[in-house]
């Protein structure tokens, strides 16, 4: 999980009008009872509930898209903690939402390899494409962006992100052309993983712990991450023996 970077993320905090329409709505009876009974689950795990934050932060996101005002108190209250012990977490971390995020949250990775690349001039084009910037949503509620920073698959570079699943070796035609095909329902598959993409809601949902079967599907490792692997089982080299 990334902290925020203040060269690559602009001042994006949810405006009065979103805050406030976002308060204390509180949750219908019926998920509150899903909710407490998973948050039960998860914090069962860890020896202090305490130390269940962050899973449950990401199970609040899962049922509102990003960490509401309700999720902050849910949280609180299951673990015992201050709302703004709560809120001084979900604030640091970019992966907690603090404005609703769309049903595909697509990533663009502008660190060092993938910024020379391409990433920087992917990210230029899509964003003007799809018409929203860091951390925001279309009004349809399908698409958000996210500048990234590096995905540990920096042989793949330049990569993006749909929902935390890769899509390899990018140009600002094929991200234009991946958005694209995700407002038109044509749930592209991923480079690697799971072949059938998940919505942000059920990524966070799996993200919380609480898994959705699919992690050991599709390859992990493939092409230029296995070269290595290659080239020392053609030469018969070894790691050294502890
Ligand atoms: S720099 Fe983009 S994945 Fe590492």
């Amino acid at each position: 999980m990334s902290a925020p970077d203040e060269r690559a993320v602009p001042v994006n905090a949810p405006s009065d009008e979103e805050v406030s329409a976002t308060m204390n709505k509180g949750y219908a009876p019926e998920v509150r009872e899903r909710l407490e009974r998973d948050a039960k689950e998860i914090i069962g795990r860890y020896p202090r509930p305490r130390s269940a934050l962050l899973p449950l932060l990401h199970l609040v996101q899962s049922e509102d898209g990003y960490v509401s005002d309700d999720g902050h108190e849910f949280c609180a209250e299951m673990l015992g903690l201050s709302k703004a012990e709560v809120v001084g977490v979900s604030t640091f971390y970019t992966m907690y939402k603090r404005r609703p995020m769309g049903q595909y949250h697509v990533g663009v990775c502008i660190n060092t390899l993938c910024a020379v690349m391409g990433g920087d001039q992917i990210w230029d084009e899509l964003s003007e494409h799809v018409g929203v910037g860091h951390d925001e949503a279309t009004p349809d509620g399908k698409i958000s962006l996210e500048r990234l920073e590096c995905n540990a698959a920096c042989d793949f570079a330049p990569v993006m992100m749909v929902n935390w699943e890769f899509f390899d070796n990018q140009t600002p035609d094929s991200a234009k052309q991946l958005v694209d095909d995700l407002r038109d329902g044509k749930e592209p598959s991923p480079t690697r993983g799971p072949k059938k993409l998940c919505t942000f809601k059920e990524a966070s949902r799996v993200l919380s712990g609480l898994p959705d079967g699919l992690a050991g599907d599709g390859p992990s490792a493939a092409g230029p991450s296995l070269e290595g692997l290659k080239i020392a089982k053609a030469n018969g080299w070894k790691a050294p023996e502890a």
